[in-house]
């Protein structure tokens, strides 16, 4: 089959369109012919092995463990592991996995689930890593209301364009903040008040916010605490990934929150198939929908992740197999 490789950890030049062998999957996994994949800030941090924090992570210290790269896809089941229960061959998925940039690949059962009958294979492979940080962010860390108020900062981006949907699905009144070329865009998908970042800070408006989901943290903390509630929470996707900043975020920010008593999360999403099945639901009734930005072939997936890593993608970027 045709595949993305790499042998070493580095930019985007490292990668190699090749021939290699179809995967075999485990006893817990699908092997899926794949549609469609799409590309995530994760998969330049895994090409680049930056945060020096993702090695630690069972990534390979020095050189890469696995040579594809690419972790969100839909497509079609070819085959199944001994264990697999809840698929079939021939049924259509989505999900997120490893070496998703190739014409064949695998899905742990538990990180994957039949696609949403409404969306192209196309719409399907932007949710995984997207629409589940979004998710968990503002369900589990943000623990959003109906009636509150919400501010997405990043609202554009992948995780952006999925928060500022789901806030809405659940009741909220949202803000998105974003440049002033993607107002529109962020007012289309439902937010009730953009704000452009290039004119304004949104720490400065005076407007207070019960739940703050920080997409694009390249401010001190100390910025987006000033608009919080007392009893609201800060919840810090993404912004800078310098390893200093990682730290800073994963040791300081705690200490910052305490200190000004206001409630602080930072975390890592977790691709599992219960939440993969809750985003199914919202997108058949139609509350949510993929962003589509950019479409590369599979030989363009280095161009795909250049684009990407310039930090300015306007919702998804995704790779047609
Ligand atoms: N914690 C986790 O588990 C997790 C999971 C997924 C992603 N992430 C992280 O979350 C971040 C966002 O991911 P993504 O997939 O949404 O990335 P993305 O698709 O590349 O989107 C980035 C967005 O950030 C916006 N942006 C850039 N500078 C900004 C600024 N100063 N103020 C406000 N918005 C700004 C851009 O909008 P403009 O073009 O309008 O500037 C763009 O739409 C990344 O850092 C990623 O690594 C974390």
């Amino acid at each position: 089959m045709k595949a993305i490789v790499r042998a070493n950890y580095g930019s985007p030049d490292v990668l190699e369109f090749r021939e290699i062998d179809k995967p075999v999957p485990k006893d817990n996994q699908v092997l899926v012919k794949v549609h469609t994949a799409a590309v995530n800030p994760f998969d330049w941090h895994i090409l680049r092995g930056e945060p020096f924090l993702v090695r630690l992570m069972g990534f390979g210290l020095l050189k890469p463990k696995h040579g594809t790269i690419g972790a969100d896809m839909a497509g079609k089941v070819e085959a199944i592991g001994k264990n697999v229960t809840q698929f079939k061959v021939g049924d259509e998925v989505y999900g997120s996995g490893m070496g998703g940039f190739a014409e064949y690949a695998c899905l742990g059962e538990n990180a994957a689930a039949h696609k949403p009958e409404n969306l192209t294979f196309e719409q399907a492979a932007a949710v995984p890593i997207a629409g589940l940080t979004a998710l968990q962010a503002l369900r589990d860390r943000g623990r959003v209301q109906g009636g509150q108020h919400v501010l997405v900062n990043g609202a554009s981006g992948g995780v952006g364009t999925f928060a500022v949907q789901i806030a809405k699905a659940f009741g909220a009144q949202v803000t998105g903040v974003c440049s002033g070329k993607n107002v529109e865009l962020v007012r289309s998908i439902g937010a009730d008040h953009v704000i452009d970042y290039t004119k304004e800070h949104f720490w400065l408006n005076g407007q207070e916010y019960d739940l703050i989901v920080d997409n694009a943290a390249f401010q001190s903390i100390h910025k987006p605490l000033r608009v919080l509630k007392p009893q609201g929470t800060y919840v810090g996707v993404g912004g800078s990934s310098s390893t200093v900043n990682v730290l800073q975020s994963l040791i300081l920010n705690p200490i910052i929150a305490k200190i000004k008593g206001r409630r602080v999360v930072t975390f890592i999403a977790n691709m599992n198939q219960a939440d993969l099945v809750f985003m199914k639901e919202l997108l058949e009734a139609g509350k949510v929908t993929s962003v589509i930005d950019r479409r590369y072939s599979l030989n363009d997936t280095p161009q795909a992740i250049r684009y990407v890593e310039e930090g300015h993608a306007r919702g998804k970027v995704v790779i047609t197999i």
